[in-house]
């Protein structure tokens, strides 16, 4: 297993856990950072984000594939307002949590969206935090085999000039301009929605990195000064071991900033263009 998908199922429990809902995509402040940087703001924001991205949706649209589906915590509340949902992600992990929390009647495929072969169609491809994952080619053709409307994407692009790669698994993380260009050359599609909603993504790192340096890292430290001092060999075995990974831990994070230095995101709408 890689260290990404280890994240992602890390991240997973602790969504389940901790805010009870599972969504595993970022937090939506329209209004700006809380006034208290909690998790518990955090998981307000990721339900904000569902809901922002429900009022996306249009209204013709009946059956949606969620490509990338998580834990199945999406497909669960859009069941619940009555779209037909059909689910896939490669991770069989989240898939497992998915079928233990969706009705029967959802299908949830243990596969990428390049690799995915059905007989059917839906009205709409759903891409919540994951169309960075997908190589673009591919991606653009499997939503014109499968989307019959439209095809929602939120989620972040890499700024033009940042490495490709960095902090990414497999380097796939598009510019906005390839996608535009990309799309240029699918004729069938237009886009009929594209909002940066960068500034209102960016308060979930504000907060992670608060957690992170106040919290969290004061404790680790005191935990290991307290271990080397009441267990000094098991104490130095452990240093040996594991001590740069701590020390890499406890350094502070300044995700807040980096994230908008490299990555623009944005919930963009893709219309099927009607014939003629
Ligand atoms: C950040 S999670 C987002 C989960 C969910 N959509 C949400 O909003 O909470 C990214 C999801 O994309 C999936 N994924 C990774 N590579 C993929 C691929 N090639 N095709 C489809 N899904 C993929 C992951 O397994 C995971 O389910």
């Amino acid at each position: 297993m890689k260290l990404k998908d280890f994240r992602l199922d890390f991240e997973a429990m602790l969504s389940e856990v901790v805010y009870g809902h599972g969504f595993l995509h970022y937090g939506y402040f329209p209004d700006g950072p809380p006034a208290t940087p909690s998790l518990q703001a955090l998981g307000a924001a990721q339900q904000a984000w569902f809901d922002r991205m429900v009022a996306e949706i249009p209204s013709q649209v009946t059956t949606i594939l969620d490509v990338g589906s998580g834990t199945g915590a999406n497909a669960l509340a859009l069941t619940a307002r009555g779209y037909q949902l059909e689910c896939l992600s490669p991770s069989t992990q989240l898939n497992a949590m998915a079928r233990a929390k969706l009705p029967e009647s959802v299908r949830v495929h243990d596969t990428g969206f390049e690799g995915f072969d059905v007989p059917r169609q839906f009205d709409m491809c759903l891409f919540g935090e994951s169309f960075h994952y997908i190589e673009l080619a591919p991606a653009l053709a499997a939503i014109d085999r499968y989307a019959t409307h439209s095809a929602l994407i939120f989620d972040y692009f890499r700024r033009p000039g940042v490495e490709r790669g960095v902090d990414s698994g497999g380097g796939r993380r598009q510019t906005h301009a390839e996608f535009c260009a990309a799309l240029d050359q699918n004729p069938g599609w237009q886009i009929a929605h594209d909002e940066d909603v960068t500034e209102a993504i960016q308060p979930t790192f504000v907060i992670l990195d608060h957690v992170k340096n106040a919290h969290v890292a004061p404790f680790l430290t005191r935990l290991r000064g307290e271990f080397r001092r009441s267990r000094p060999v098991l104490g130095r075995i452990l240093e040996w071991g594991l001590g740069r990974r701590m020390d890499k831990i406890v350094r502070p994070s300044e995700r807040s900033e980096r994230f908008a230095e490299r990555y623009e995101y944005r919930l963009i709408r893709l219309a099927r263009r009607g014939p003629g």
